[in-house]
């Protein structure tokens, strides 16, 4: 395994990290809870040491699959976890008033059968609460010792900016992966000059960069690679796999060249891959075991410029 510092707080984190929205299994398709205990086991078997979750993956689940798995290895390892999504008969909405993280910490605390969380994460920015107060309530959190860093996700540059006058944000979690580089305008840049670690989700862009599907596999309404990843519509499909037919000229598994592609661009510090079972953490680890050269950086951004304007 290869470890990367959160550089403003020198905290060493595997540079490939374990997502578990999947783990949940509610927008995903359904998950067995073994396979995902057998996922997180062989992780960390194989050297991670870096987990991120959320309350919200399979409302609760996810995180109480990862509390039984890392019971008696809890010391070791670095948990992620996030605020400021609010769960109402499956319903979710935005709320980082400072009453709600402080109940949302006590479950996630409970869940995780932990008494601290390495990283605590606002996960969406809410429009309707003052950041200020939002991260007050993470400052209160950090000195009773619950949280030991604060970390923020899906917030722009003008927001990453806001928060950094009211508390010391160490870690931002943004997509990012070969077709999703909305981040590297401004955040990404900005994040590197002040030190503030990227942490990068979705590198499969929810599992189509492991090249595995030939045909579009039409997910549910409800599932998150309907809503959340807009690279399984009838019109993105097709040119998705134009791309990475030309990435064969690349001669590796698409989901490592997929994975060392973010992992290898400056200021990421872990790249945050979902894995549902044992097998794919192992073939998404294999990643680390090369790095893309420079020409092959250059056929990727061929295939990716020819994509992009086909
Ligand atoms: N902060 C946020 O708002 C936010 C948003 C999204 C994600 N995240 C975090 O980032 C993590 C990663 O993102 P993600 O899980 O959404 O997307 P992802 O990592 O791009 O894709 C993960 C999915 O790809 C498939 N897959 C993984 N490895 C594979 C392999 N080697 N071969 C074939 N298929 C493979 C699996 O789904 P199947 O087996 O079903 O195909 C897996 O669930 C999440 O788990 C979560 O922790 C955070």
């Amino acid at each position: 395994m290869n470890y990367c510092c959160i550089p403003k707080i020198s905290l060493k984190v595997s540079c490939i990290g374990l997502g578990t929205w999947v783990l949940g299994g509610e927008m995903w398709g359904g998950a067995q809870e073994k396979d995902s205990i057998d996922a997180i086991l062989s992780a960390i078997d194989l050297g991670v040491n870096f987990i991120d979750t959320a309350p919200v993956y399979g409302f609760g689940k996810a995180e109480e699959i990862i509390g039984k798995a890392i019971k008696h290895k809890r010391s070791k390892l670095i948990i992620a976890t996030k605020c400021g999504l609010e769960i109402k008969e499956k319903r979710i909405s935005h709320n980082l008033t400072p009453k709600f993280i402080r109940e949302e910490i006590g479950n996630s605390l409970r869940r995780l059968q932990t008494d601290y969380i390495d990283i605590y994460q606002i996960h969406w920015p809410d429009a309707n609460v003052s950041l200020e107060d939002s991260l007050n309530a993470l400052n209160d959190l950090k000195r009773q010792g619950k949280i030991r860093h604060i970390g923020v996700s899906n917030f722009d540059k003008k927001l990453l900016v806001e928060a950094l006058k009211h508390a010391d944000i160490v870690t931002l979690q943004n997509q990012y992966s070969i077709l999703e580089r909305d981040i590297e305008k401004d955040i990404l840049p900005f994040c590197v000059e002040k030190n503030i670690g990227l942490l990068a989700y979705g590198p499969l862009a929810g599992g189509i960069l492991s090249g595995k599907y030939q045909k579009n596999p039409h997910f549910p309404k409800s599932d998150a690679r309907n809503f959340f990843y807009p690279f399984y519509t009838k019109e993105a499909f097709p040119q998705v796999k134009i791309f990475l037919d030309e990435l064969s000229k690349i001669k590796k598994p698409l989901n490592e060249i997929a994975l060392n592609w973010v992992r290898q661009k400056k200021g990421v510090v872990s790249v945050l891959v979902g894995c549902r079972n044992a097998d794919q953490v192992r073939r998404n680890i294999e990643a680390l075991s090369w790095d893309l050269n420079v020409e092959e950086f250059e056929i990727i951004e061929n295939a990716l410029s020819r994509f992009f304007h086909a």
